[in-house]
């Protein structure tokens, strides 16, 4: 494998592979890689023939009061873990590589940037957007590959490159879970033991959705009220948002229609961790 931190050498990189008939893949990350990240690496594998996994923390999508600081980093270990996946390329810029002195241009994703998350996160997405479009501009690749956790993100960056006209096919893998049904995450390592039991709820209260949508219940309001009594349940647990949209545009939806995908998605804190899980129920 080989370990490029340089933007110039892994655009020259990137152009060498594409002009030798190699169809690249991309998995963005920002390391401490768990199960999530390794099933993307896996999938990206099945459609390419050179993997590049980027690790860096982006700090333009944390707000001055989050967690950039202490985000969790283990980069030994994640390049160990990189080799064993048989990746091609591990691209680990610096910040001032990626943000130079001076740096002013960003890509700012409008209207469905401002719900769920952006609500909670308002400059989050355009740090995303902007790091994706460079990231993608820097490797080039055929497709790149995002986790459904993240389900606001994935649907902006699909509405990035339709609109700004990136050769670049978007794949979503599946949320991976812990055993109690906990979505992976780098951030699960923050939380408390009790807290990390505690968690288990999110899960627990989008199953309900899942069966309250299938046995028919139409109204959003009523679904969500269920979803944050259940997630109560915990004392723990504080909500930021539990919210139903449609699973493509992301139209906010008060009654579910027949043969519509349906995203319940949620956030919520334990302690100063905050997660968020989202389920899509195919009508
Ligand atoms: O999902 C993430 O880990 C990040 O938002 C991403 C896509 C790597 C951009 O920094």
């Amino acid at each position: 494998m080989k370990i490029i931190s340089s933007v110039s050498e892994m655009q020259a990189f990137a152009e060498e592979l594409r002009r030798s008939g190699k169809r690249i893949g991309l998995v963005p990350t920002m390391g401490y890689l768990h199960e999530g990240h390794l099933s993307l690496i896996r999938r990206a594998r099945e459609v390419s023939d050179a993997v590049i996994v980027s690790i860096f923390v982006n700090p333009t999508q944390f707000a001055p009061n989050e967690d950039f600081e202490r985000y969790p980093r283990d980069i030994e270990r994640d390049t160990s873990l990189l080799h064993s996946e048989g990746v091609t390329i591990l691209f680990t810029p610096s910040v001032e590589e990626m943000y130079p002195a001076g740096f002013s241009t960003y890509v700012v994703p409008e209207s469905i940037s401002s719900i769920l998350e952006g609500k909670f996160r308002p400059a989050h997405f355009r740090g995303v957007a902007t790091i994706v479009a460079k990231l993608f501009l820097i490797a080039h690749p055929h497709a790149a590959m995002f986790g459904q956790k993240d389900a606001q993100q994935s649907i902006i960056i699909k509405r990035m490159v339709r609109d700004l006209n990136f050769d670049t096919q978007i794949i979503v893998a599946p949320i991976m879970r812990e055993k109690d049904g906990l979505a992976k995450s780098s951030r699960n390592i923050y939380l408390s033991p009790g807290e990390r039991n505690d968690a288990a709820i999110l899960f627990q209260s989008l199953n309900k959705a899942e069966e309250m949508i299938h046995k028919g219940e139409a109204s959003a309001a009523v679904i969500i009220k269920e979803v944050e009594k259940i997630i109560h349940t915990k004392k723990t647990a504080v909500i930021d948002y539990v919210a139903v949209n449609d699973a493509e545009s992301l139209a906010e939806i008060a009654e579910i229609q027949k043969g519509k995908s349906i995203l319940v998605s949620l956030a919520a804190r334990f302690g100063k961790t905050r997660l968020i899980d989202n389920i899509i129920v195919q009508q």
